[in-house]
C-alpha cells in the first residue's frame, strides 16, 4: 500500500482556518502534508474528488457505543463503522455502560478496544459519580489519565447540586469539563414524550420544558458561581437557548450541543406512536426547533452532536410507554441537517460544518477538526448534490431505530478516512 493518497481537484471546506477552495489534497504517512492547486505526486495513490467536498472529519461530542454490557445493541467495532459511515473520525463516548465507566479499568478496555476494533478515534467520557448513582464522586483522576476527555452521568441526571458543583470543580482540577444531561427527574416523572398538544392528543404523559431548563439554569449557575465551565448535553428548547444566550452575554463559561432529531424534527412526528420518536429529551415544538435553529446561527448553540442511541429491536417494538429511549444517530446526521439547515437556506454550508468538526473539537480540547497541514489526515468526502432515502436496514450500526427511515435527504457521505487510511467507501471494502 501507497503511504500516500493525492485527492484531486475537490472542494476543500476548512472552518478551522476559512478555507473554501477548489483544490489538491496530499495526505502523506497519515498527515495532511500539502493543500494546492495541481500538486505533482507521482507516487501517491490518486482519488479524484471533481464535483466532491472534502471536510475535516466530524467530531462527535455526545455518543452511546454500549461496550461493555450492552453489546446487544452496540458494540466498539459495529458503532464505530456506523460513525465512519456517517463521516465521524472521533466519537466521545458515554459511560452508562455494564459495568459503568467510573475508573480507569473500564476506561481502557474501551480504549484498547477501540484500538484493536475501532474503525474511528474513540474518546471516552467517564462518569461523574460510581455507578451513575449520584452519590459518590468517581475516580476522576485516574479516568483521566486511562484517557477520558470529559465527564457525564448521561442518562441519570444528578439531582444533588452540591455533588455538581463538587463535581464541576474536581473535574476542572483535572482539565476536564462536566457534560451535563438536564433534566429534573422529579418533573420528568415517568412522561414519554414533550407535554402539550400532541401529548394531549395521543393520551401519552407528558415531560414539561421546564424539566430540562430547571437543570440547565442550575449548571449556569454553577458555573457561574465557580467560575468554571461546564457543557450541555442535547439541548431542545426555545427556553433553553434564551438562558444560554443570556448566561453567554454575561460570560458565563458554559457551552452546549444540540442534535440533529431537535433541529428536523417535531412532537407530531409521535402520532403513530411509532417507538423511534421516543428519545430523552424528547421531540419539542415548530417554536422550539425554531429557536434551535437561530441559536447555532446567534452561538447560543456551539455544536452538533449526535446523541446516537442504540436500541435492541425488542426493546423499540413495543408499545410507545415501555419503549427504550434514543435514536441510532451516527448515518444520518450529516443528511439530516444538511437537508434541514443548508438545503432550505437557514444555514451556510461552512457554518454546519464548523458546528461538526473545529466547534466541538474546541469545547473537549481534542486534537482534530482540522485540516491544518501537519494534522492527522481525518477527512469525510461528501456529495452535496445527492438525494438519496434513509434505509435502517443498511445501517451498519446494529440500532436500526430510527424516525428517519425512508425519509428523503439531500447531500451524503462518501468515504471517511482516518490518519489516512480509508474507513468508509469504495476503497475500504
Ligand atoms: O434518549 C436517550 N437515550 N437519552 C439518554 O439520555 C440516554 C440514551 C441512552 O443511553 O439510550
Ligand atoms: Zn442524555
Ligand atoms: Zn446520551
Amino acid at each position: 500500500m501507497k503511504n500516500s493518497i493525492l485527492f484531486q481537484n475537490a472542494r476543500i471546506v476548512d472552518p478551522s482556518c476559512g478555507r473554501d477552495e477548489v483544490s489538491d489534497l496530499l495526505v502523506e504517512n497519515g498527515k495532511i502534508a500539502k493543500i494546492e492547486k495541481n500538486i505533482q505526486a507521482p507516487d501517491a495513490q490518486n482519488v479524484d474528488c471533481t464535483g466532491k467536498v472534502i471536510v475535516p472529519g466530524f467530531v462527535d461530542l455526545h455518543c452511546h457505543l454500549r461496550e461493555p454490557g450492552f453489546e446487544y445493541k452496540e458494540d466498539i467495532e459495529s458503532g464505530t463503522r456506523a460513525a465512519a459511515h456517517g463521516g465521524f473520525t472521533t466519537v466521545c463516548c458515554m459511560p452508562n455502560l455494564s459495568p459503568v465507566n467510573d475508573n480507569a479499568a473500564v476506561t481502557s478496555y474501551i480504549v484498547n478496544k477501540a484500538a484493536q476494533k475501532g474503525s474511528v478515534k474513540v474518546r471516552p467520557i467517564g462518569a461523574i459519580t460510581k455507578g451513575l448513582k449520584g452519590e459518590e464522586l468517581a475516580e476522576i483522576g485516574q479516568m483521566k489519565e486511562a484517557g477520558i476527555v470529559a465527564v457525564s452521568d448521561d442518562g441519570k441526571p444528578v439531582m444533588n447540586s452540591r455533588m455538581m458543583y463538587n463535581a464541576i470543580k474536581y473535574a476542572a482540577d483535572f482539565g476536564l469539563k462536566v457534560t451535563s444531561h438536564c433534566e429534573d427527574t422529579n418533573l420528568a416523572g415517568n412522561g414519554v414524550m414533550n407535554e402539550g398538544y400532541h401529548s394531549t392528543v395521543l393520551g401519552l404523559r407528558g415531560i414539561p420544558r421546564s424539566a430540562e431548563e430547571v437543570m440547565l439554569a442550575r449548571e449556569i449557575l454553577l458555573s457561574e458561581t465557580l467560575k468554571l465551565p461546564v457543557h450541555i448535553c442535547h439541548v431542545s428548547t426555545k427556553g433553553g437557548v434564551q438562558l444560554l444566550r443570556e448566561a453567554k452575554a454575561r460570560g458565563v463559561q458554559v457551552t452546549a450541543e444540540t442534535c440533529p432529531h431537535y433541529i428536523a424534527l417535531t412532537d407530531a412526528e409521535v402520532e403513530g406512536y411509532d417507538p423511534n420518536t421516543r428519545v430523552n429529551p424528547p421531540l419539542r415544538e415548530r417554536e422550539d426547533v425554531q429557536a434551535i435553529i437561530e441559536g447555532l446561527l446567534d452561538g447560543s448553540l456551539d455544536c452538533i452532536a449526535t446523541d446516537h442511541a442504540p436500541h435492541h429491536r425488542d426493546e423499540k417494538m413495543v408499545e410507545y410507554e415501555v419503549a427504550a429511549s434514543g435514536i441510532s444517530g451516527f448515518e444520518t446526521a450529516f443528511s439530516v441537517c444538511y437537508t434541514a439547515l443548508v438545503a432550505t437556506g437557514r444555514m451556510s454550508f461552512e457554518k454546519l460544518i464548523e458546528k461538526m468538526t473545529c466547534a466541538p473539537a474546541k469545547i473537549f480540547d481534542l486534537d482534530c477538526g482540522t485540516l491544518g497541514v501537519g494534522a492527522c489526515a481525518d477527512l469525510t468526502v461528501l456529495d452535496l448534490k445527492q438525494n438519496w432515502t434513509v434505509d435502517a436496514k443498511a445501517f451498519l450500526s446494529k440500532g436500526k431505530n430510527t424516525p428517519f427511515d425512508g425519509k428523503p435527504l439531500t447531500g451524503k457521505v462518501m468515504a471517511t478516512y482516518v490518519d489516512g487510511k480509508c474507513v468508509y467507501g469504495e476503497e475500504a471494502k
